[in-house]
C-alpha cells in the first residue's frame, strides 16, 4: 500500500513542555522512522523561553527513547536537523510576525507548500488570544491549509467551552479545528467501531433484547503526582468523564453510520449523546458516586492520600474517583445501564469495556452448582490489547455441568512494538486532513451540558465522607452499590 507522505510545517506551541517532550516528539520520530514523514517537514518549537536551535534539538534527540533507535538507516542529527527553535511571547504581535517569516523561510527550505499546523499543547488560558493573533498576523492566510489543533482541557465547563469555541472560531472555521481526546488515537478505541460493525455475529444482538449491561473501566495506580493545582480544579469528571469515557460510550451506543466520514460518524455519535438520559442536581446521587483515595498500599509501597500531595487543599473536596450509571433513552438502548469507572491510585492500570450479554431463559446447565456466567464480550484497551469472549463449554463427563471458557485474541508482542501510539495516529490524521478521530464542537457541548449537572451537584453538597477509599483499591464501596441495585455487579479486570 502505497503511503501518503503529507508535507506541512508543524508549529507547537508550549515545545518545552512535558507533553511535546514525552509524546509529541517521539511520535514525529515514528513517523519520520516509519516512512510517513517526507524530508519536506519542519517543526517550529515555539515557548518563553530563550534556547537556540541547538538546544532545542538536543532536547528533541534526548526525548526519543533508546529503543527506538535501532534503525541504522534513520540518523538523528538529520531527523533533528528540521526542528528549529523560536522564543516567543503569546500576547506580543511582533512574535507573531518574526514567527511567520521564519514560516516563509522554512516553507522555501523544506517544499512545505505553505501548509502549517498550528499545535496548542500548552496551558489553555492563551488559546483564544493565540488563534485571533496568528490570523490577525497573516499566519493563516497562505496558498496551503492551516489547521489548529487543540489539547484538553476544552473549557472547564460548557459555558467557558462555549467562550474558547467562539473565540477560537473567529480565527479558524469548525473544519479546520482538530480537538485532542487521545483515547480516540487508541488502537483498540478505533476497533469498537470495527468489532461492531464487521462482525457479523455481534451488531445484531448490539441491543436491549441481548444485552444486560455495558461496563467501562479505566483505572489508573498512579495518583495525581506533580499535577496537583491542575486536578483540584478539575478532579475525575472533568479530567476523563467529560472525554475519555463519554467518547468510549458514544462508540458503543452509537448507530452504524451510512459510511465511514467523518460527518457521518460524527453525526451518529452526536446522536447518541443527545440521548443520554439527564439528570437533575438533586437526582445526580442516584446515579453518580464519587470517591478520593486516601493513604494505602500501590504497587506494594506505602504511598500518601490525595489530600497530602503537592498543591493539594488538605481538606480538598475533588474527587479523584468517579462511577456512574448512564442511560440511553432510544429504542436500542432503553432500560439498558453503561456503568463507568474511572479513578486514580486503584489497584490495576487498565481500561476495559466489559459487554455482559442477558441470561437464557432458562438453565438446563450448572457451573459448580450455581447458575451459568453470562457471555461477555471484553474489550481489552490497554495495556493488554485484544478481545475476550467468555463462553460456557462442557466439562468432559459431566453432563449438566458447564465450565466458562474464554476465547481470547491478544495483539503479539511484535505486533505491539509496532502498534502506533494514540498521538502518532492522531498527528498523522491531522497532516492528512482526517478529522475521524477529534472531537467536534457539538460532541464537546453535549458532553459539558451533561457533566456540568453533576459538577453542580457535587459543589453544592460536599463529600462529607472523603477521604473514601484505600491507595490500591478499586474504589470506594459506594460504586459496587450502585451496580447492587440492579442486581449487577463490576466483572474484575
Ligand atoms: C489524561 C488525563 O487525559 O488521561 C490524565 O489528564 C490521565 O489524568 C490520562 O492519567 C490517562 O491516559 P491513559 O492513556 O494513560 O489511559
Amino acid at each position: 500500500m502505497q503511503v501518503e507522505n503529507p508535507k506541512s510545517i508543524l508549529v507547537i506551541f508550549g515545545a518545552t513542555g512535558d507533553l511535546a517532550n514525552r509524546k509529541l516528539f517521539p511520535s514525529i520520530y515514528r513517523l519520520y522512522k516509519n516512512g510517513k514523514l517526507s524530508e519536506d517537514f519542519a517543526v517550529v518549537g515555539v515557548a518563553r523561553r530563550p534556547l537556540t536551535n541547538e538546544n532545542f534539538r538536543d532536547n528533541v534527540k534526548r526525548s526519543i527513547p533508546e529503543k527506538w533507535q535501532d534503525n541504522e538507516a534513520i540518523d538523528l542529527e538529520t531527523f533533528a536537523s528540521h526542528f528549529y527553535y523560536h522564543p516567543f511571547d503569546v500576547t506580543d504581535l511582533a512574535s507573531y510576525q518574526k514567527l511567520n517569516d521564519l514560516l516563509g523561510t522554512l516553507d522555501e527550505k523544506h517544499h512545505t507548500e505553505e501548509n502549517r499546523i498550528f499545535y496548542l499543547a500548552m496551558a489553555p488560558n492563551f488559546f483564544g488570544t493565540i488563534a485571533k493573533n496568528l490570523k490577525s498576523e497573516g499566519l493563516t492566510d497562505t496558498k496551503g491549509w492551516s489547521r489548529l489543533v487543540i489539547e484538553k482541557p476544552f473549557g472547564s465547563d460548557y459555558e467557558s467551552a462555549k467562550q474558547l469555541n467562539e473565540e477560537i472560531r473567529h480565527a479558524f472555521t469548525e473544519d479546520q479545528i482538530y480537538r485532542i481526546d487521545h483515547y480516540l488515537g487508541k488502537e483498540m478505541v478505533q476497533n469498537i467501531e470495527v468489532i461492531r460493525f464487521a462482525n457479523a455475529i455481534f451488531e445484531p444482538l448490539w441491543n436491549n433484547q441481548y444485552i444486560a449491561n455495558i461496563q467501562i473501566t479505566s483505572s489508573e495506580t498512579l495518583g495525581v503526582e506533580d499535577r496537583g493545582r491542575y486536578y483540584e480544579k478539575s478532579g475525575a469528571l472533568r479530567d476523563m468523564v467529560q472525554n475519555h469515557m463519554l467518547q468510549m460510550l458514544a462508540l458503543l451506543a452509537m448507530e452504524p453510520p451510512i459510511k465511514l466520514s467523518p460527518d457521518e460518524i460524527r453525526s451518529e455519535k452526536v446522536k447518541a449523546l443527545r440521548a443520554m438520559r439527564t439528570m437533575t442536581v438533586d437526582n445526580v446521587d442516584d446515579y453518580f458516586v464519587r470517591g478520593q483515595y486516601g493513604p494505602g498500599l500501590s504497587q506494594g509501597q506505602e504511598v500518601e492520600g490525595y489530600r497530602e500531595g503537592n498543591s493539594v487543599d488538605p481538606e480538598s473536596n475533588t474527587e479523584t474517583f468517579v462511577a456512574g450509571k448512564l442511560l440511553i433513552d432510544n429504542f436500542r438502548w432503553a432500560g439498558v445501564p453503561f456503568y463507568i469507572r474511572t479513578g486514580k491510585r486503584m489497584s490495576i492500570k487498565a481500561t476495559e469495556i466489559v459487554v455482559q450479554f442477558k441470561d437464557l431463559p432458562m438453565n438446563l446447565y450448572f457451573n459448580k452448582g450455581k447458575d451459568i456466567q453470562p457471555n461477555l464480550l471484553v474489550i481489552h484497551i490497554h495495556p493488554d490489547e485484544g478481545v475476550t469472549l467468555h463462553l460456557n463449554a462442557e466439562k468432559a463427563g459431566k453432563g449438566t455441568t458447564s465450565t466458562p471458557i474464554k476465547l481470547n485474541y491478544y495483539t503479539s508482542n511484535e505486533d505491539k512494538i509496532n502498534t502506533p501510539e494514540a498521538y502518532e495516529v492522531l498527528l498523522y490524521d491531522c497532516m492528512l486532513g482526517d478529522s475521524t478521530n477529534f472531537t467536534h464542537w457539538d460532541e464537546v457541548a453535549l458532553s459539558w451540558k451533561f457533566v456540568d449537572t453533576i459538577s453542580e451537584a457535587w459543589e453544592k453538597n460536599k463529600a462529607k465522607n472523603f477521604p473514601n477509599y484505600e491507595s490500591g483499591s478499586m474504589g470506594p464501596k459506594e460504586a459496587s452499590a450502585l451496580l447492587d441495585k440492579d442486581g449487577f455487579h463490576w466483572w474484575e479486570i
